[in-house]
């Protein structure tokens, strides 16, 4: 579990909430830095993109929804009467979430994800969270264990971007870097910052069309289809096979 002083990304949402004007600060481990405003994490459905806003028709039942951030998507659809669990490794983001009257909620890391059989009927992964399995070797792991914790006719719902709609020199010398290290183009080692605290590296995955494909290869799973922006960013409706 993280403790507070690791938790960087955390402390940046509870500071966003109470009213602090905050930079989300990402380091990448080629020491590429990125800032943008925080407050998309808070926005509401009018305010999401398009292509958020089509994914939430897919969403039915019993929602499990992983690395929920400030629960933008979770306090939309308990609104709308949907049973919702938003779960996070945040500890502050999850008591972001409770201050903002979601009601079910768990400090909990994707990798520690172990429900029963037939727990949940949508699993919900935005903010590109598909990230959050870190590699294609855990991917596919996941994937297999969310195919077997879902009921019959589940969806599987995450937003990614892909990472070769780029022609920004860095990311593509990045790109270069990564499969000499025998990784994928778009794995990126990232750590969060904000003031003095510094969150851990951690592997974001950002995959193409065919890579989550070959992802979901033997996993039971299969695209349903896939939402698709002007930009790289895009949504996989995932179901079983
Ligand atoms: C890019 S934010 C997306 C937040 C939210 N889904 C949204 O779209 O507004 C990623 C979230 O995933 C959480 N996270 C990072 N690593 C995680 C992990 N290993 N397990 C679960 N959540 C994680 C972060 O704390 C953060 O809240």
């Amino acid at each position: 579990m993280l403790d507070l002083g690791e938790d960087a990304f955390g402390q940046k949402l509870w500071a966003a909430y109470t009213g602090e004007e905050v930079f989300e600060i990402v380091e990448r481990d080629d020491g590429y830095i990125d800032a943008m405003r925080i407050k998309g994490y808070f926005a509401d459905y009018e305010d999401w993109s398009p292509i958020e806003q089509k994914a939430m028709d897919f969403v039915k039942g019993r929602v499990l929804d992983i690395g929920c951030g400030a629960g933008r998507h979770s306090l939309y659809l308990q609104k709308k009467g949907l049973d919702v669990l938003g779960i996070d490794i945040s500890p502050l983001a999850i008591k972001v979430c409770i201050s903002r009257g979601l009601k079910k909620v768990r400090v909990m890391s994707i990798e520690e994800i172990n429900f029963e059989q037939d727990s949940f009927d949508t699993i919900l992964m935005m903010g590109n969270n598909f990230g959050l399995f870190g590699s294609f070797k855990k991917a596919k792991k996941l994937l297999k264990r969310f195919h077997e914790m879902t009921s019959e006719n589940a969806i599987i719902i995450a937003s990614t971007r892909d990472p070769y709609k780029t022609d920004n020199p860095a990311h593509l010398a990045y790109h270069k870097l990564n499969k000499k290290r025998g990784r994928m183009a778009g794995q990126v080692r990232i750590r969060s910052r904000f003031k003095k605290y510094v969150g851990r590296w951690f592997d974001y995955l950002m995959v193409s069309k065919e890579e989550i494909e070959k992802i979901l290869e033997g996993t039971g799973l299969k695209i349903k289809k896939f939402i698709e922006s002007k930009d790289s960013n895009y949504i996989a409706i995932i179901e079983k096979a």
